[in-house]
């Protein structure tokens, strides 16, 4: 049994974690796949996986830093074709017995990159003069022996280098942000030219290897999933679908807590369309009578995930004769458990809380893929845009975005003004800008006036931010015009809405949800 891509694979080695997911990300984007390792990976273990290249990443250290990180050096040794970025073309040189003497000027941002041997491999079609990015104080001196400088900026003599007879290539700038104008075609150059690798990782093949490693995993085997109505889940359902058909049952917890239609778009989609054994447990009476009372957001959280993974194990151990349990982990999920040992990983998985006695294996189609691949994976299976490209939702879902105790009435008012806030958004964002947009309801009543009425009654927030990874967040810049539809309906066509506000803090300090 093979638990992994049978394609040729690029080695990305991990000198600082949030260069080396971009640059696996680029790698795959020109349709190799790569894999993030951590950069001591011993040469034996490199030899064992033959990578068809190595990539060395960026990284935040200085290579003279007391506890900097260092890789194996025979590994540039073995013939593997290697390009280093950044802190990697320092590494490399450091280790192959060149100089990074410390200077006084460091280079941050654009830079003009000029390409001083336009016979370089590397920079096939790239002009010149262009732009690229870089970030660094040290750079390189003395060249290792064997090595040629193959472009430079005004204050970086050596942007790049290169030892053909031995594949080693390396840049100080860095190809893998969009800011280095020809930073593509510089990978792709390295992938397609100097290593020879052919581009063959393509949404088909994806999905024919991992159907083919479903199949070979579970023989013939029954197989559960939960659904909850997420891209994740629903593309792991899909795929394991294509995989076995019957032999696969999912179950979808319903905890009365998704937005309006959610709930009748997994059931049309899943049991309608794809037409999977789907077991529908409409647990919302459970769920609201749990919450009674409870005004903590933690509490909320706690209570809801318990519960969820309680009803999901009791209809689980309903059915005869399952032995493995589908999971939508995403390879960011495996590498941030841990990408320094593979214990890390494994301890991932222990955070299912199977109960006493209940245990399945487990099967992660998902887990070698990216988001938005998973996300080009559903489509390509026939999912729908609304699933695709859900935008993402709290597992303890309008629980967190009512403030307060969580209600049926609430769960009502909160569900019908979300609606009107995400059809008047979805209409006007047709390039998907606004990274997620929803109401709020606050734990609060004012005063306002209808027709000839005092009213009194719940505000609604509306919440609308512009991110790239949810970590930091900006409020997004609506149109005025917009809002003032989406409030004028809100207000019109929710009965106890009386008031909206829109929300206009950034994260930090916000969080972009309200509990
Ligand atoms: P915050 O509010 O921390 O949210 O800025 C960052 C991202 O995480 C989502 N979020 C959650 N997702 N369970 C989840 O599955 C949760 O309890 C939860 N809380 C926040 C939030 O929607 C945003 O995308």
């Amino acid at each position: 049994m093979t638990d992994h891509v049978s394609q040729p694979t690029v080695l990305v080695f991990d000198f600082g974690a949030q260069y080396a997911q971009l640059i696996a990300r680029r790698v795959r984007e020109a349709r190799v796949f790569s894999e993030i390792v951590p950069f001591d990976i011993s040469a034996e273990e490199v030899k064992r996986r033959k990578p068809a290249a190595i990539i060395l990443s960026g990284g935040p250290a200085s290579v003279y830093a007391e506890g900097a990180p260092h890789m194996d050096r025979r590994v540039l040794e073995l013939g593997v074709p290697v390009l280093g970025f950044c802190y990697g073309i320092q590494e490399m040189a450091t280790q192959l017995g060149g100089t990074v003497p410390r200077t006084d000027v460091g280079e941050y941002g654009f830079a003009e990159l000029r390409v001083t041997a336009p016979d370089s491999p590397l920079f096939e079609g790239v002009p010149e003069v262009s732009q690229c990015w870089m970030s660094h104080r040290d750079s390189v001196g003395e060249l290792p022996p064997g090595f040629r400088a193959t472009a430079s900026t005004a204050v970086t003599p050596v942007a790049a280098m290169e030892d053909p007879d031995r594949r080693l290539y390396a840049t100080q700038f860095h190809p893998e942000v969009a800011h280095t104008e020809h930073g593509q075609r510089i990978i792709r150059n390295f992938l397609y030219e100097i290593a020879g690798i052919p581009p063959t990782w393509t949404m088909v093949n994806i999905i024919e290897e991992s159907v083919e490693r479903v199949r070979e995993q579970v023989g013939s085997d029954r197989v559960i999933c939960g659904l909850s109505g997420g891209v994740d889940s629903s593309v792991v359902a899909a795929l394991v679908h294509r995989a076995i058909g019957d032999q696969l049952t999912c179950v979808f917890v319903d905890h009365g807590l998704l937005r309006h239609n959610e709930a009748d778009q997994v059931v049309r989609t899943f049991r309608d369309a794809f037409r999977v054994n789907l077991v529908h447990v409409d647990a919302s009476e459970r769920f609201l009578s749990l919450l009674k009372g409870v005004t903590d957001p933690e509490q909320k959280r706690r209570i809801i995930g318990e519960e969820f993974w309680k009803v999901f194990f009791e209809e689980a151990q309903k059915l005869e004769g399952v032995k493995w349990l589908a999971q939508g982990t995403l390879y960011p999920d495996v590498i941030e458990s841990g990408s320094k040992t593979a214990a890390k990983i494994k301890s991932h998985h222990n955070l299912i809380p199977f109960p006493e006695g209940v245990h399945f294996e487990l099967i992660e189609p998902l887990k070698w893929l990216f988001k938005d691949e998973v996300r080009a994976v559903g489509t390509e299976l026939g999912l729908p845009d609304e699933i695709v490209h859900r935008q993402p939702f709290p597992g303890p879902g309008l629980a967190v975005r009512i403030i307060g105790e969580v209600t049926r009435e609430k769960l009502d008012l909160l569900r019908r003004a979300d609606a009107i806030v995400r059809e008047e958004i979805d209409a006007w964002d047709r390039d998907r800008q606004v990274w997620q947009y929803f109401a709020v309801l606050p734990d609060i009543r004012s005063v306002g006036v209808m027709g000839d009425e005092r009213t009194y009654g719940h505000p609604i927030i509306v919440r609308a931010v512009a991110s790239a990874d949810a970590m930091t967040a900006d409020w997004a810049r609506l149109p005025h015009d917009l809002l003032a539809r989406i409030s004028n309906r809100i207000v019109n066509e929710v009965e106890g809405i009386n008031r909206v506000a829109y929300d206009i803090t950034s994260k930090p300090p916000g969080t972009i949800e309200w509990e």
